[in-house]
């Protein structure tokens, strides 16, 4: 259903970066070509570590520090199945993120340096997790089209080449699967009900779609990243051709239920399947994955609560004497 992965396999390989052994490297990218999977102990070129660790990584953070704004709506949603579901859903992301945090931990990063990364602010997460749940609105556009998104994202990456990240992905999206579900569920029950829970629907969405449009990345353009990670079979399918795949899928289905996108110029050109767009503030989101978001700092100051407050039991369970153990993924 997703990812419509192209890549040029006569494209002209990176050049041995400074201190590679040419030889592996041919052998390296020949295993990529072959569809072959990378495992933690194969030979890697140092820049193929480096990618996969920034990238695996914040994903992982994106998935616990993604739990926060739902988080706050467990005792808030209406109803007591809403409840239930949404305290499942937000259990099931921090187990996403465990999951991310040890397929990282294969490249040789311990999980105490990456949340030492995360709460000092050296390390990113996604851009959508730094605003505000301000109703139960925002939740269910969430829950519908930021799960919507990442499903996306992640199914493409899932057909990558190092193997602890697909397997991981694997279990995530099958469990993503289900929250979309939820979130779409919880969308139609606003879009269908009565005029006040329409309008908050529709403000919601408002708010959220330049945050949603942000979510798969610069565009190609800006894309510092993509093209080695595409040689090398990271990322499967480019910053633009995720975001294209969302507007396909997705807005006919919000056009549908008769609401609006804040996007005069969103229409599909139907000979080429591209969607065309106001492109989003770009200045905005890279102001916001710096930093200075409107919840950055609420969201980091949660997690720094929390390892504060989690400190006893990590002592608990770490005895000075205890060996690190490379976990299997
Ligand atoms: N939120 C925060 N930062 C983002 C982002 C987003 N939505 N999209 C891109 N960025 C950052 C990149 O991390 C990079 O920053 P860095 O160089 O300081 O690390 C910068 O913007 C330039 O982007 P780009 O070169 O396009 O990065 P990329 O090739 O890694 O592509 C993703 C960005 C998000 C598509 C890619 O990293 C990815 O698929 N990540 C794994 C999945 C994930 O994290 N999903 C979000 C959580 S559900």
């Amino acid at each position: 259903m997703y990812g419509n992965a192209y890549i040029d396999p006569n494209e002209k390989r990176q050049s041995v970066a400074e201190g590679e052994d040419p030889k592996k490297l041919e052998e390296f990218e020949a295993r990529i070509d072959r569809g072959e999977k990378i495992e933690p102990d194969d030979w890697m070129p140092p820049e193929y570590r480096k990618q996969l660790t920034r990238m695996i990584e914040q994903h992982a953070h994106s998935e616990i520090i993604g739990s926060l704004p739902e988080g706050t709506w467990i005792t808030r949603a209406p109803g007591f199945r809403r409840k239930l579901s949404i305290m499942a859903k937000v259990q099931d992301e921090i187990g996403h993120g465990q999951l991310l945090y040890a397929a990282a931990e294969t490249l040789g990063k311990s999980r105490e340096a990456m949340f030492n990364d995360l709460l000092s602010g050296k390390s990113k997460y996604s851009n959508v997790f730094n605003y505000p749940a301000e109703t139960w609105a925002d939740v269910t556009v969430i829950g519908f089209l930021i799960d919507a998104a990442a499903i996306i994202n992640q199914i493409t990456n899932s057909k990558g080449s190092y193997g602890p990240y697909c397997r991981a992905l694997d279990r995530i999206c099958f469990e993503e699967a289900f929250h979309l579900k939820q979130g779409h569920d919880a969308f139609v029950a606003l879009a269908i009900g009565t005029s006040a829970q329409r309008t908050m629907l529709q403000e919601a969405l408002n708010r959220w779609w330049q945050p949603i449009m942000h979510f798969f990345g610069p565009s190609d353009k800006q894309s510092v990243h993509s093209e080695k990670l595409m040689k090398w079979r990271v990322k499967l399918a480019s910053n633009d051709d995720m975001r294209n795949q969302f507007l396909d899928t997705y807005v006919p289905k919000i056009w549908e239920l008769g609401l609006t996108l804040p996007d005069p110029n969103l229409k599909k050109d139907e000979e080429t399947g591209v969607w065309a767009y106001t492109e989003p503030d770009w200045d905005e989101f890279f102001r916001v994955i710096k930093g200075d978001g409107p919840c950055n700092a609420e969201r980091l100051a949660v997690r720094r609560w929390a390892e504060e407050k989690g400190k006893w039991v990590r002592e608990a369970l770490f005895q000075p004497k205890d060996k690190y153990v490379m976990p299997l993924a």
